[in-house]
């Protein structure tokens, strides 16, 4: 096999690896499709040694990377994972429902390996990706931006999970009247308000049935629609008497919930759900904890489209770097006519500045592989 050492002039540290690299005795470093301008510690690893193998067959590689998943199908299968588990609350076997603790327990532990990597990529997965029911994915969704905040705020991994559970299952109360809701176009009926009310209560009630006993993971729970003002329900809870862990749901499930269209709205852009976030930051949603979330997503969010200096329109794939710049592919050429394969883009250089963020008419197709790589 030829093994070759890289060296600076080998790899454009914006655009995603095209190879794996590996250190000298053969251990995998860096995955195919990372970003070296996203790793800290690059420059150093690449200091010590790193080699490519460019005769690795593709069976190789996918051995090697771990079953080579990239994160947009973890988070997709995720979400197919949590509804089985879901469901067997209501309709699972004994056996099955024996098994909803440790299920979700696993659910929430793989949320935070994934995102131990990849953030700009599973990110980019959760402002683009659409795929999936909507009531399974926005719990998944939530769990890993509630997640990436957590670790911003020193959770250690006990509350980090335990927060990731109460993510995953805070709405299981509402599974019943989920999709009647999602799709209905007429206002909610009085009825339909008042069940809408009691889903926490009711969640948590299915939560001690199947055997959770976890204080923090069950009041997250009870309280993830009380607000800071006190306009929230089931117990109209105001300020610090909502647990932390509640204010960080409240805050991911109202995000999620604007960046995705309903049957009576349009989808909100990113950095148009986050300035609706701001403006609301002083009544219901906490405003130290909004300030932590939108520094950790980024402004603008991987997965924004934005206008470039130059003309050209692409698709943000980094968080901000140490000066503020970002990486962006761009996929829409200064005349309008779209790149065949997109282009890596450092918004530090003022030609692709971004100007704005872009709001198409029509969707853009965007290739999750050709913009965050094999990893996404
Ligand atoms: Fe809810």
């Amino acid at each position: 096999m030829a093994w070759k050492k890289i060296t600076r002039n080998n790899v454009h540290i914006h655009s995603p690896l095209a190879w794996p690299l590996f250190d000298i005795n053969g251990q995998l470093v860096y995955r195919r499709g990372t970003r070296p301008a996203a790793e800290h510690d690059f420059a150093q690893k690449l200091a010590e040694g790193l080699y490519q193998n460019d005769e690795m067959s593709d069976e190789e590689l996918e051995r090697i990377l771990l079953g080579g998943v990239s994160a947009l199908s973890h988070v997709q299968q995720f979400s197919a994972r949590l509804q089985k588990t879901l469901l067997s609350f209501y309709q699972g076997n004994k056996n099955e429902f024996n098994f909803i603790p440790s299920n979700l327990a696993n659910l929430a532990k793989d949320i935070m390996k994934l995102n131990e990597n990849n953030i700009d990529a599973i990110l980019g997965a959760v402002h683009l990706d659409k795929s999936g029911d909507y009531f399974y994915r926005h719990a998944v969704d939530c769990a890993i931006i509630c997640d990436i905040v957590a670790k911003r705020l020193d959770y250690d991994k006990n509350r980090r999970r335990e927060l990731c559970c109460a993510n995953l299952t805070a709405n299981v109360g509402m599974l019943p009247i989920a999709k009647t809701i999602e799709q209905q176009t007429t206002p909610l009926t009085l009825e339909q308000r008042a069940e809408i009310h009691k889903h926490p209560t009711r969640s948590v009630e299915l939560l001690k049935y199947a055997g959770i006993e976890s204080t923090t993971w069950l009041k997250a729970v009870e309280q993830h629609h009380e607000r800071a003002n006190g306009d929230g329900y089931p117990a109209a809870l105001r300020g610090n008497d909502i647990i932390e862990e509640a204010r960080l749901i409240a805050l991911a499930d109202t995000y999620h919930a604007l960046i995705n269209a309903r049957a009576y709205r349009d989808k909100f852009f990113p950095m148009d759900a986050l300035k609706e976030l701001l403006t609301k930051g002083s009544t219901d949603i906490d405003q130290e904890i909004s300030k932590h979330f939108i520094k950790e997503i980024g402004i603008p969010p991987p997965g924004s489209i934005v206008k470039l200096a130059c003309n050209e329109i692409g698709v943000v794939t980094s968080r901000a770097n140490k000066l503020g710049n970002y990486a962006v592919m761009s996929l829409i050429q200064r005349d309008g006519k779209p790149y065949s394969v997109p282009l890596a883009r450092d918004t530090g250089n003022e030609t692709y500045a971004i100007r704005g963020i872009y709001h198409p008419k029509l969707p853009i197709r965007i290739n999750f592989l050709d913009v965050f790589g094999a990893v996404a």
